[in-house]
């Protein structure tokens, strides 16, 4: 069973108005630093808040299980909630998922000076770092199934920004996905999956779980070391992949039952709190609010000269505008050298290394999924017709939705872009696709990275060159861009 719906319920959150950001260029200030695996005080200083806020809106959460609501969809999304929100589900019991993805900054990574820095955020491990920039996870249960389409003579769908979450077997790229995190080692790092469902079987969500979802739900036999194995930080020994002793009844039951949570928290993805459609833009489009000139000017730039909307479609017959199509493609990022990942190549005090390539590291995109190159989590099966169409996606990612993209909780708040989150505004993004093949390399620690200069791509492969680098956008078009894509923001009215 899965159920898949949109309530729009909206449960009295207000709309909050929405923030102008004055839009700067900027992301050269840090190249002076070099990646590193320790937090600094002004990261653990806001880590510190960020979790605080996890701990609350976790136990308002449960107290609504005291009177949970009648009907079944409304259950499962709050399961979901429960469980996006409960820390206990990572191995040293600090991690939840929202840590990575939270609502005022659209669901995405809360922490400014990560953002700013580092770009990826730590695990429960908290000297392991993930190669990447935390997506949102709003609105990515919408994301197709990944498929190969003859028409467009690519692939599409999935979750992630390499697309391995594909959801072909439990029919949602979002659950697939959720199945992912609780056993990466650089994110919430259990040893087996099975401990994330021996802990939730100890959490207050327990009784709605097996009212939702059967009885049988934990209806396991654990073994006497249960919690000390869970306690124990993943990945399991080679030998012992893995590491909760069960019988084949029991571990075939904890897997249905580790499907069943992660699909509760699709369906908390999908429901009317995260994937709201309550922006400006929509209100616009339903003629229930009007674009400043300046937005129009924008608009019209994304869908015209400025060729966004090829990628990051803003709808069409049946389709929600979305704003991604769901392809992958490689913008030319510039690496990010800031991201701790290139430093975790030394095995760490557990003998594990999460990149065995270290400062040689190139992100390899959707490539990677398919070659099964290093995957931090793997929780889908590639299609082996799929393969031969590695090399074509090498360096490519998926197109992200540019909804909430300029959600923040306040304008001095930085928020990172791209895969490896190299940019640190909206209007630096803006001024790359603009001028990518029109200025100069940057020279070592140029002080005009970003505005005269820019640094080479992460990688080359299968760059697009076809909608972007030479757009002849004056500055001010550039900052209509930005200020249309400031429209994007949810909760610019309540449902
Ligand atoms: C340590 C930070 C971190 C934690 C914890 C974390 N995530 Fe993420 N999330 C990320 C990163 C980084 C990515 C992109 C990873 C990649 O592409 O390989 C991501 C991607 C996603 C996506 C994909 C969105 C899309 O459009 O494809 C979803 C959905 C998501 N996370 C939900 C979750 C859920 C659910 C959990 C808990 C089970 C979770 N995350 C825990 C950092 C985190
Ligand atoms: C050929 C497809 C394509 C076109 C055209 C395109 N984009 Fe993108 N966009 C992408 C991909 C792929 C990424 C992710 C790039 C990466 O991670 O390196 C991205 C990333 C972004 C991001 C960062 C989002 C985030 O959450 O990190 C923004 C903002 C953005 N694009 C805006 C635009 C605007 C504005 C335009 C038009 C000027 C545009 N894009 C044109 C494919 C495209």
């Amino acid at each position: 069973m899965f159920l898949l719906t949109r309530s729009r319920r909206t449960n009295g959150r207000i709309a909050a108005a929405g923030i102008a950001i004055a839009a700067t260029v900027g992301s050269a200030a840090v190249w002076a630093q070099r990646p590193s695996v320790t937090l600094s005080p002004a990261a653990l200083k806001e880590i510190a808040e960020v979790e605080a806020e996890i701990n609350r809106i976790e136990a308002d959460t449960l107290e609504r299980l005291a009177a949970p609501p009648n009907n079944e969809v409304q259950q499962i999304e709050l399961l979901g909630k429960a469980m996006l929100y409960d820390k206990q589900l990572s191995v040293n019991r600090n991690e939840a998922c929202a840590f990575c993805h939270m609502p005022e900054i659209g669901f995405t990574g809360p922490v400014s000076e990560l953002n700013r820095t580092t770009g990826s955020y730590p695990g429960s491990v908290r000297t392991r770092f993930s190669n990447r920039k935390p997506q949102s996870h709003a609105y990515a249960p919408l994301s197709p199934v990944l498929h190969y389409n003859p028409g467009q003579g690519d692939l599409v769908g999935g979750n992630f920004w390499d697309m391995r979450a594909t959801g072909r077997r439990l029919g949602n790229p979002a659950a697939e996905q959720a199945e992912g995190p609780p056993t990466n080692p650089v994110e919430m790092g259990l040893a087996d999956f099975a401990c994330a469902v021996y802990r939730a079987s100890q959490r207050p969500y327990r009784t709605l779980f097996e009212g939702v979802w059967g009885a049988q739900a934990f209806a396991i036999q654990w073994p006497s070391d249960v919690e000390d194995v869970c306690s124990q930080p993943g990945p399991p020994p080679a030998n012992d992949p893995m590491p909760v002793h069960l019988t084949k009844l029991d571990r075939g039951r904890a897997a249905a039952t580790f499907d069943q949570m992660a699909q509760s928290i699709a369906n908390y993805e999908i429901s009317g709190e995260v994937t709201a459609f309550t922006s400006k833009f929509d209100a616009v489009m339903a003629n229930k609010a009007q674009f400043t000139p300046q937005e129009q000017v924008g608009y019209a730039l994304f869908r015209g000269k400025a060729k966004c909307n090829n990628c990051h479609r803003d709808g069409g017959p049946g389709e929600d505008p979305l704003f991604t199509d769901f392809t992958a493609s490689n913008i030319g990022t510039p690496a990010n050298p800031m991201l701790p990942y290139y430093a975790e190549q030394q095995p760490d005090e557990r003998g594990y290394a999460a990149n065995p390539t270290g400062a040689q590291y190139v992100d390899p995109g959707v490539g990677g999924f398919l070659t099964e190159r290093n995957l931090l989590s793997h929780p889908s099966a590639v299609d082996a017709r799929w393969r031969p169409l590695a090399a074509e996606n090498m360096g490519r990612v998926r197109v992200p939705t540019l909804r909430n993209v300029d959600k923040r909780p306040y304008p001095s708040f930085v928020k990172a872009y791209g895969h490896n989150g190299y940019f640190k505004s909206l209007k630096s993004v803006v001024h790359f696709y603009n001028t990518r093949d029109v200025l100069q390399r940057c020279g070592p620690k140029d002080l005009g990275e970003g505005t005269t200069c820019w640094p080479a791509p992460e990688s080359t492969d299968n760059m697009n060159t076809k909608f972007m680098g030479r757009l002849g956008l004056s500055d001010e078009e550039e900052n209509a861009l930005v200020s249309f894509l400031q429209t994007l923001t949810d909760r610019y009215f309540q449902r």
